[in-house]
C-alpha cells in the first residue's frame, strides 16, 4: 500500500536552512550522548542515591547539561528573523561548541564509568564466601567447650563459658563499613576486629558494606582482600554492598570479589537475597542508600521470602542503611541521617507484618540497640570507618548507644532465643540483649 502524505505549505515554507541543520544536529547528537551516559550512570547499584542524597547539585548537572546546546540551537530559530544575521550566527556557533564539550564530557564519564572499574585486576584470595542458596556450615567448636566450660575459641581475648552452658545451634558475628582505601579509617581497629573475630570462630561473619571507600577503586578492594585473607582466612564470609562500595560501577568489582561466578541466591540477584538456616532465615536486602533499589522485583521476593520464611524461628534482616537509628544532620547531604525517612515507612510495616526478630544494619558509623513495635534493631558501622560525630538527633527507639568505639557484635542462636553481644575492637563485651522468640 502506498501512503502519500500531506504537508501544510506554512511547514514547507518553514524548512530548516543548512546552518539551522548542523546546529541542532550537533545538540542533538550531544543530547543523546549525554542521555545514554546518565541512564547507564543511573541503570548502576547505588547511582539514583547519589542523585537523591548528594548536596553538591553534580548529579543533577549532569542531566542538565544535555539539555544546554539544543536549546541554544533552537533559541538561534527566531533569531534568523532579525535583519542582522550576527546574533543568529553567535547562538549557532555556541550551541556547536557547546555540543562538542557536552558530548566529549559525556563519553568521559560514560568511559570512566565503564573502564574505571575494569582497569587492573583483582587480587587471587583464598577467603571462604558463603554462598546464600548453599546456606551456613557449622565450624566445628568442639563440644566439649560448652558441656564442661573452657574456651570457645583459643587465644588470650576468647570468651569464657560457663560449665554446662547450652551450645548455641547458630554463631554469627556482624559488622560494617570497614572503608578500606582511605587514610581516615583506623585500620589497626580494622586488623583487630578481624583478628578477634577469627579467634572467636563464628559460623559466618557478615560484613554489611562499605568494604571500601570508593568501589570502583580496584587498589582499595585489593587491599580489603589481602588483609581478609591474612586475619580471616578460615571464617567464612558474607559481604553485603554498600553506598561507598557502589560508587561509580563499583558492583562490578563487588559481585567480582564478592559473588564470584558459582554462588547463586534464591532471588537470582547477588545484592539481595535469603539464606536458610535450621537455627534462623536471614533476609539480606538491597538497601545501599535507601530505597532506591527497593522497588519492583526486590519488593515481590522479599514479601515472597518473609511468606516462606519458617516463622517458627528467628527472622533476621540485613542490610547496609539502617532504619531506626540515631543520627545527626550532615552539611554535604540533603536529607536526615538518622531514623530512615525512605526505609521506615516502606519497609518497616513489612517486617512487622511477617514477624521479624531482628534486623542489623551498618551505613551509620556507630554502635547501637534500638527497639520499635517489638522489633529489635542493631546499627554496627563500626569496624574502621572514620566514627560519626555524636548524635545530634536520639532516635525514640533507642536502648543503648556507643559512639567512637570501633568493634562488632556477636549472636547466638538458642532454642527460643537469640543472645546479641556488642563488643569492642578486642572482642571486650560492651553491651548484652536477648531477645525472646515470639510465637
Ligand atoms: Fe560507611
Amino acid at each position: 500500500m502506498r501512503y502519500t502524505f500531506f504537508m501544510p505549505s506554512k511547514w514547507k515554507e518553514s524548512r530548516l536552512n543548512a546552518a539551522q541543520k548542523r546546529a541542532l544536529v550537533w545538540g542533538l547528537a550531544a543530547f543523546i550522548l549525554c542521555l545514554v551516559m546518565n541512564a547507564y550512570h543511573y541503570s548502576l547499584q547505588g547511582a539514583k542515591g547519589l542523585y537523591i542524597w548528594n548536596r553538591t547539585g553534580m548529579f543533577r548537572a549532569f542531566i542538565l547539561m544535555g539539555f544546554v546546546p539544543i536549546g541554544i540551537a533552537l533559541l538561534s530559530f527566531p533569531l534568523d528573523k532579525l535583519k542582522s544575521k550576527t546574533p543568529a550566527k553567535i547562538f549557532r556557533g555556541s550551541a556547536i561548541v557547546l555540543s562538542i564539550l557536552v558530548g566529549a564530557a559525556s563519553l568521559g564519564i560514560l568511559g570512566f564509568l565503564f573502564l574505571g572499574p575494569r582497569s587492573g585486576s583483582l587480587e587471587q584470595t583464598r577467603i571462604v564466601l558463603v554462598n546464600p542458596s548453599k546456606g551456613i556450615s557449622r565450624v566445628n567448636l568442639g563440644e566439649a567447650a560448652f558441656s564442661a566450660g573452657g574456651k570457645v575459641a583459643s587465644g588470650s581475648k576468647a570468651e569464657t563459658v560457663q560449665a554446662g552452658a547450652p551450645k548455641p545451634s547458630l554463631r554469627i558475628s556482624i559488622s560494617s563499613d570497614p572503608h578500606w582505601g582511605v587514610e581516615s579509617s583506623d585500620a589497626s581497629a580494622r586488623s583487630e576486629i578481624l583478628a578477634s573475630i577469627s579467634e572467636h570462630k563464628p559460623d559466618v561473619f557478615f560484613m554489611l558494606g562499605d568494604t571500601v571507600e570508593t568501589g570502583s577503586q580496584v587498589g582499595e578492594w585489593n587491599s580489603a582482600l589481602t588483609d581478609l585473607e591474612a586475619l580471616l582466612p578460615k571464617t567464612p564470609l558474607r559481604p553485603l554492598l554498600g553506598n561507598h562500595d557502589a560508587l561509580f560501577g563499583g558492583q562490578y568489582l563487588f559481585k567480582k570479589a564478592f559473588f564470584p561466578k558459582g554462588l547463586s541466591s534464591d532471588s537470582g540477584s547477588p545484592y539481595y537475597y535469603s539464606i536458610v538456616d535450621p537455627a534462623a532465615t536471614f533476609i539480606v536486602l538491597d538497601l545501599p542508600w535507601g530505597t532506591e533499589e527497593f522497588k519492583g522485583a526486590q519488593k515481590s521476593w522479599l514479601m515472597a521470602a518473609l511468606k516462606k520464611a519458617n516463622r517458627a524461628k528467628p527472622i533476621v534482616v540485613l542490610s547496609h542503611s539502617y532504619f531506626y537509628a540515631s543520627g545527626y544532620d550532615d552539611p554535604g547531604l540533603d536529607k536526615p541521617w538518622y531514623d530512615h525517612y525512605q526505609d521506615i515507612p516502606a519497609i518497616v510495616p513489612i517486617l512487622r507484618e511477617y514477624g521479624v526478630s531482628l534486623v542489623v544494619s551498618g551505613h551509620n558509623h556507630y554502635q547501637e540497640f534500638l527497639q520499635k513495635d517489638g522489633v529489635s534493631y542493631a546499627v554496627i558501622g563500626a569496624m574502621g570507618g572514620i566514627p560519626d560525630p555524636a548524635p545530634a538527633h536520639l532516635s525514640l527507639a533507642s536502648k543503648w548507644l556507643a559512639v567512637s568505639t570501633f568493634g562488632r557484635l556477636d549472636v547466638d542462636f538458642y532454642e527460643g532465643r537469640m543472645v546479641l553481644s556488642f563488643r569492642d575492637a578486642a572482642g571486650t563485651l560492651l553491651h548484652e540483649e536477648t531477645i525472646a522468640q515470639q510465637r
